[in-house]
């Protein structure tokens, strides 16, 4: 027994930091970095639960590590009990139903491995199969407004914009499915980049912007490592890109971008423009639209995906 609390190096990269509940990692190996040593200590071995109590106080390490592949177990096994709770919950409580979307990405985009994002697929299914069975699911959960500006919480409403729009468009079930995937991951790039940059509550500088325009390229290596459609890491690419070479990151116009990534580009700007952002207030429905209009009569966004996107909302479900 004594040898398991023997100092452990451990090489940093198998290591990854945890969050959430620290009483869920009970059945995992849990380390800590010794600054002085610069070693990571093994804190409690598996089969010891962290005391709620000392966590509580704070007396516990501020920083608790587990193994990837411990990590991504854990994850995994927590996608599946918000599955089982998204399922209870769809039909009757939108507020819950979107809390646990949100709760399942974040879990999600805090291992961003590829046998995490392919399991998004199957909460995506429940949506869907709730969505068809009746729409007004996803009605209600868009209404939900939240003062959230996280990339989850982006990307669950642009993921339900989506559905919306696949519908309206009349995209088969199969590219129905698809594309609320693709807008649940087109940020999954944001992950690479650091947090002070995406919750910075002002303009950002020209070098903070540069690791910005960063995140579709990063999106696409980390979707390009999972069996997800192709398509996927496509879109994550191109979102920003707009018709006339204004976007980025490859300027590229009209000519390059897939449909999908045209009908993104109207619904990721009229999310941003619609929710809060860590530097402004959210813009009146009405408002957003008339912005993205310009954007159409200017040559940079979609008009075929703008009049889809614009049906979408004002149709009845
Ligand atoms: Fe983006």
């Amino acid at each position: 027994m004594v040898s398991k609390y023997r100092l452990m190096e451990i090489r940093k990269e198998r290591l990854v930091e945890i969050s959430g509940n620290l009483e869920d990692y009970k059945d995992y190996d849990t380390y800590y970095l010794d600054p002085g040593l610069c070693k990571f200590i093994l804190y409690k071995p598996k089969g010891v639960g962290i005391d709620g109590f000392r966590v509580k106080q704070g007396k516990i390490p501020q920083r608790l590590y587990v193994s990837l592949s411990d990590r991504v177990n854990y994850v995994s096994r927590s996608q599946q009990r918000y599955n089982k709770e998204l399922k209870k919950v769809l039909k009757v409580n939108p507020v819950k139903s979107k809390r646990v979307l949100k709760k399942a990405l974040d879990l999600s985009l805090s291992v961003p491995e590829p046998q995490i994002l392919e399991h998004l697929g199957k909460t995506l299914d429940l949506v869907v199969e709730g969505y068809l069975a009746n729409p007004e699911i996803v009605k209600n959960m868009i209404q939900i407004a939240a003062k959230d500006a996280s990339t989850s919480a982006h990307s669950v409403n642009v993921m339900l914009y989506c559905l919306g729009y696949a519908r309206r468009a009349g995209f088969s079930l199969e590219d129905l499915k698809l594309f609320g995937l693709i807008g649940l991951l087109h940020d999954v790039g944001k992950t690479r980049v650091p947090d002070q940059i995406l919750k910075a509550p002002r303009k950002l500088n020209p070098e903070e912007f540069e690791q910005i325009i960063m995140h579709p390229g990063h999106g696409f290596e980390i979707l390009s490592q999972s069996k997800l459609n192709r398509k996927i890491r496509t879109v994550a690419f191109q979102h920003h890109e707009r018709l006339d070479g204004s976007g980025y990151p490859r300027k590229s116009g009209r000519k390059e971008m897939l449909s999908e990534s045209k009908a993104l580009a109207v619904i990721d700007t009229y999310e941003a423009l619609t929710n809060w952002r860590p530097y402004k207030y959210p813009i009146d429905p009405i408002k957003a639209l008339g912005i993205i209009k310009q954007g159409v009569l200017e040559g940079r966004l979609d008009e075929e995906a703008f009049r889809i996107f614009v049906q979408s909302l004002t149709s009845s479900p």
